[in-house]
């Protein structure tokens, strides 16, 4: 993802057909399509979640300690082996 850097995770994730990150709105942080889990060794060093981020956060039913808008994390060369997950159909996928 070096080449990436200074786009979002969720922009990536589109454009290389990652199942399980979407986007309806464009990385607006109103859609949560982009819903991920980023692991807890890098959910600190991906940037603080904003409070609209933590509003939307808040409508997903499923969202864990960890869970990120993709479009909301910027990907840098500091995140470079960073892991994230996405939801899978029955539950949460690790
Ligand atoms: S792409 Fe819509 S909230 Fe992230």
């Amino acid at each position: 993802m070096r080449d990436q850097v200074g786009r979002s995770v969720m922009d990536f994730a589109v454009d290389h057909g990652v199942n399980g990150i979407y986007s309806q709105c464009g990385g607006a942080c109103i859609c949560t399509m982009c819903h991920c889990f980023v692991d807890r060794y890098w959910f600190d060093q991906a940037g603080p979640v904003s409070l609209d981020e933590r509003e939307m956060l808040e409508y997903i039913p499923t969202r864990q300690p960890t869970s990120r808008l993709a479009c909301q994390v910027i990907v840098s060369r500091q995140l470079d082996g960073m892991k994230i997950y996405v939801e899978a159909e029955s539950g949460i996928t690790p």
